[in-house]
């Protein structure tokens, strides 16, 4: 078996790597790959993300242009390791600029955190006392929110509700608003504030001691924001769906899409597809802004299961003559703090966004949600997806197999009207090298 590793953190970069490549008996050449992927100058911003770095991991970082947006023009940045999202993203984009663009507003954008407590009393008393309890939780967090005060953020409301299927065990849920930042760091801290608090005025309080004595189990924010929402729309006159209609009528297409959604609603297996396939575009621009994917990601998969069966996270409405697409769901972002503000690239991201509010970033990054959705969908009930991804897959295929320049272009002409496999291009390259 195998030494556990003790110290391993304190260790140098270097002396990690070599107890690395001595543990996991990898070839002494691996410590190479690991150091040119460093940053010459500036590695050390990376160095304060995270823990045990011995190199950085590089994703490309793409900018889809055209994104029309409540009539303001915007060039996305994506930050994605999947080819075609890009590119189907600025061609989704480029088209509905030119039929009045995405329409986006946001609904709300409270974010929630919770504290569970035990208690064997009745919570509805603690519902009767919010106002009194409301004035304590200003009172012992002014300190903590007078930053966010001024930002037009801070501690909106507070109401009590028992867990369910569990005797005595509550939680109080509490509402912020964080201005632009995602603002977990100011949640988690204003709930740590006030739970102490909140426990002992329960435990004091005349009546509500007499119920019994509360405990505190635990304080964090919720990744769960149904009130942190945001919707996107495209709409057009079907007869202008004709350049992705391809070999069916605008009308068919139009009527095809609507069955591809309705499935999407429908059947959780392609709910789920249909939903990741949203998310490509807004993962990618998450990623690219230095925001929080799997905070985006576990609350809007909850959402999109909020009436009890996962669905699609998008509704069509068609006429005889109207095609009408909207996304909706909920997405806590940020344009302060965090990570937003420390790594360069994020940093860049949001300077060719032009220094979006976190509620013009919840736009965009639902409106490229929006964008490569329609392309996927409209490249299914089409030709198929196959078609469109062999370009790029031939050129990743061919970059894993080390083609030059040459053997590239030779490729690209030969696999022009075939379908494209590792072992087929591997095939090819074979009989180019002799
Ligand atoms: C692939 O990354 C995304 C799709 O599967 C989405 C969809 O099926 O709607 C093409």
């Amino acid at each position: 078996m195998k030494e556990l590793i003790r110290g391993f953190s304190k260790l140098s970069r270097e002396d990690k790597v070599k107890r690395l490549i001595e543990q996991q008996k990898l070839a002494p050449q691996l410590a190479k790959v690991f150091e040119e992927y460093l940053h010459p100058h500036q590695q050390h911003l990376f160095n304060d993300i995270s823990e045990n770095i011995i190199s950085n991991y590089y994703l490309p970082f793409g900018v889809a242009p055209n994104f029309l947006i409540n009539d303001e023009l915007y060039m996305v940045p994506m930050v994605i390791e999947e080819s075609s999202v890009v590119a189907a993203a600025s061609k989704a984009a480029g088209f509905w600029a030119q039929h009045g663009g995405f329409k986006a507003e946001v609904i709300d954008s409270l974010k929630n955190g919770q504290i569970h407590f035990t208690w064997p009393g009745n919570i509805a008393l603690l519902n009767e006392l919010r106002n009194e309890i409301m004035k304590l939780i200003h009172t012992v967090c002014r300190d903590v929110t007078k930053n966010m005060r001024q930002r037009g953020g801070g501690i909106v409301d507070i109401s009590f509700a028992s867990i369910a299927n569990m005797k005595d065990t509550h939680q109080a849920l509490i509402k912020f608003n964080t201005a632009d930042s995602m603002g977990a760091n100011f949640i988690n801290t204003c709930l740590e504030t006030i739970a102490p608090h909140l426990i002992a005025y329960i435990n004091k309080h005349d009546t509500l001691s007499r119920e019994g004595t509360a405990t505190h189990i635990m304080s964090i924010l919720s990744n769960y924001t149904p009130e942190c929402l945001v919707s996107c729309r495209v709409s057009c006159a079907i007869e202008a769906l004709q350049p992705y209609a391809a070999q069916y009528s605008a009308h068919e297409f139009a009527q095809r899409f609507k069955t591809a959604v309705d499935i999407a609603t429908n059947d959780p297996y392609r709910a789920v597809t249909h939903n990741k396939g949203i998310f490509n575009g807004i993962d990618a621009v998450v990623l690219a802004t230095g925001n929080d994917f799997r905070a985006v990601e576990a609350g809007a998969q909850a959402y999109a299961a909020r009436k009890g069966q996962y669905a699609s996270l998008t509704a069509i409405k068609l006429s005889d003559t109207h095609f009408e697409y909207t996304l909706t769901l909920p997405l806590a972002l940020g344009t302060v703090g965090g990570l937003t503000n420390m790594h360069p690239l994020a940093k860049s991201a949001l300077k060719i966004l032009q220094n979006p509010s976190a509620e013009q970033l919840m736009k965009i990054a639902a409106a490229a949600g929006m964008a490569n959705n329609f392309g996927a969908l409209a490249s299914l009930v089409t030709s198929g997806i196959q078609k469109g991804h062999m370009k790029l897959h031939l050129s990743n295929l061919l970059n894993t197999l080390a083609a030059t320049h040459d053997e590239k272009r030779a490729a690209a002409k030969h696999f022009k009207d075939k379908v494209v496999s590792y072992a087929m291009v591997e095939q090819f390259l074979r009989a180019q090298r002799g």
